[in-house]
């Protein structure tokens, strides 16, 4: 398959349109603002900030109060029902904006709104949404507000595509970072696994990699800019396809000078390879001491049933030779809990896994079926009660794991990234609260003087 890149034409289309409605809010409103609201993961935070920069471009400014902003763009997640429900309720709350300040501009976009029947909802029941485009429009943000605030009517971008048609890359799209010393980088689009439960495929289309001479300016451009914690993102970081593969992005982009951490997700077990152990092992200073490998399960079975294409052993096998490589690196996980089918022997070998594995940190989700999957179709779906006890002894099962790791820590030397207010991370992502303020963005050095399960507390060394 072949990446499909936004022709440079049609993103120089996009700064005429950006012209245009520039044009238009000058007249329409006093100082046009933008209020922007994410749902979801860090790919979704990704796009935000790519549709703000946008919407700058425009002649919006952003602002965080939603009472007062002009154009309103709510980025949907669909990852469990729930996601969903919280998106929606997030929609319907802005009705009272629009029936006071008509003018304003509503737009809800993202995962959610990819789906057709979503599509179909909005339309239907939230009529004072004036704009719908799915996860392949964004790019085009400033094309579609033209055409609402020309033609005064509601536009719905939502192509319907199939998953291995659904998707482009576009390239110099501005940026409009919420942090100064964070940044996210998308290295890649989309997800081709097809694991039996997940939406993403469905709403992000098949897999597509950036060129990796672009990802290396752009990472090059942030270290130099002073971004001290920089996160790759895509689906299945290790299917990135460029001209050279994951290792050697990660390789390359560790190997800048600066003091800088990087950091990826998400990884795919299947694919995390000897090479990228290798290249994690051999720059313990700018990439980050941990790694995200979500088990999803700890029983064979259910793995086959969720098309995760590996095995228990399997997963330990590649769990052991991360941390023979590196002793101090953090590892965490996805958990899904009352798969259909699961039994209560079966949900045992994934508290059994999490144990096995001492993980830093476990996410936990309840299986939510999804609309369009193969696993939504599956007879034996688990009562939701069951799943909740599935779920409530899994957490406490890590609670105390957790609590173990953190003690580890205890009297050692650390060397934090500060995120402000007396709160900075580690390499491996955990939480220490410092005794005394330190500029967020700035690296200290700490004495961990305490450990909690989920936190640890620190002096900071002069
Ligand atoms: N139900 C519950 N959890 C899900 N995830 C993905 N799809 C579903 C679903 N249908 C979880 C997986 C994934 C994480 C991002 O969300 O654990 O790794
Ligand atoms: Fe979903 Fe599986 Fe792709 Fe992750 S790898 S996005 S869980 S289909």
């Amino acid at each position: 398959m072949t990446d499909i890149y936004v022709s440079p034409q049609v993103m120089e289309s996009q700064k005429e349109y950006a012209c245009r409605v520039r044009e238009i809010i000058k007249e329409k409103y006093s100082s046009p603002t933008v209020f922007l609201r994410t749902f979801g993961c860090q790919q979704n935070e990704a796009d935000t900030e790519r549709l703000g920069g946008i919407a700058v471009e425009c002649g919006y400014t952003l602002t965080d109060d939603e009472e007062s902003a002009d154009l309103i763009i709510i980025n949907t997640c669909a990852i469990r029902e729930h996601a969903e429900k919280r998106a929606l309720s997030g929609t319907g709350q802005f009705k009272k904006i629009k029936k006071d300040r008509p003018n304003t501009v509503i737009a809800v976009c993202g995962c959610m709104a990819q789906q057709e029947y979503r599509k179909d909802q909005i339309k239907n029941s939230y009529p004072y949404v004036d704009l719908v485009f799915g996860t392949d429009k964004n790019h085009l943000l400033a094309e579609m507000l033209y055409t609402v605030l020309k033609t005064g009517k509601r536009q719905y971008y939502v192509s319907g595509l199939s998953h291995d048609k659904l998707g482009v890359i576009a390239e110099d799209v501005p940026v409009l970072r919420s942090s100064d010393y964070k940044a996210w980088v998308s290295i890649m689009y989309g997800c081709n696994n097809f694991c039996s439960y997940c939406v993403v495929p469905h709403v992000r289309g098949r897999e597509r990699s950036r060129n990796s001479a672009e990802i290396l300016k752009e990472i090059k451009g942030l270290i130099d800019a002073g971004y001290k914690d920089i996160t790759l993102l895509g689906q299945n970081v290790n299917s990135y396809k460029g001209d050279m593969d994951f290792p050697e992005l990660l390789d390359a982009a560790a190997s800048a000078n600066g003091e800088y951490r990087i950091r990826f997700m998400t990884s795919h077990p299947k694919d995390a390879s000897d090479k990228l152990i290798e290249v994690m092992k051999n720059h313990p200073e700018t990439i980050a001491r941990h790694f995200h490998l979500p088990a999803q399960s700890g029983n064979d079975r259910i793995l086959k049933a969720m098309n995760r294409k590996y095995t228990r052993e399997k997963y330990l096998e590649t769990v052991k030779k991360i941390r023979a490589a590196m002793p101090d690196v953090a590892i965490t996980t996805d958990i899904i809990c009352g798969f259909p089918t699961e039994t209560a022997e079966e949900f045992e070998d994934t508290v059994s896994l999490i144990k096995e594995v001492g993980y830093d940190m476990i996410y936990t989700f309840i299986y939510s079926p999804r609309p369009g999957t193969v696993a939504a179709k599956m007879e034996g779906h688990i009562p939701h009660d069951e799943q909740v006890r599935r779920f409530k002894a899994l957490s406490a099962a890590q609670d105390e794991i957790s609590a173990e790791k953190s003690k580890s820590y205890m009297g050692k030397t650390v060397k934090v990234l500060s995120d402000g207010n007396q709160e900075a991370r580690n390499s491996q992502n955990k939480i220490v609260t410092l005794d005394k303020d330190v500029p967020a963005g700035t690296f200290v050095k700490v004495e961990i003087t305490e450990t909690k399960a989920y936190g640890l507390k620190g002096k900071v060394i002069n």
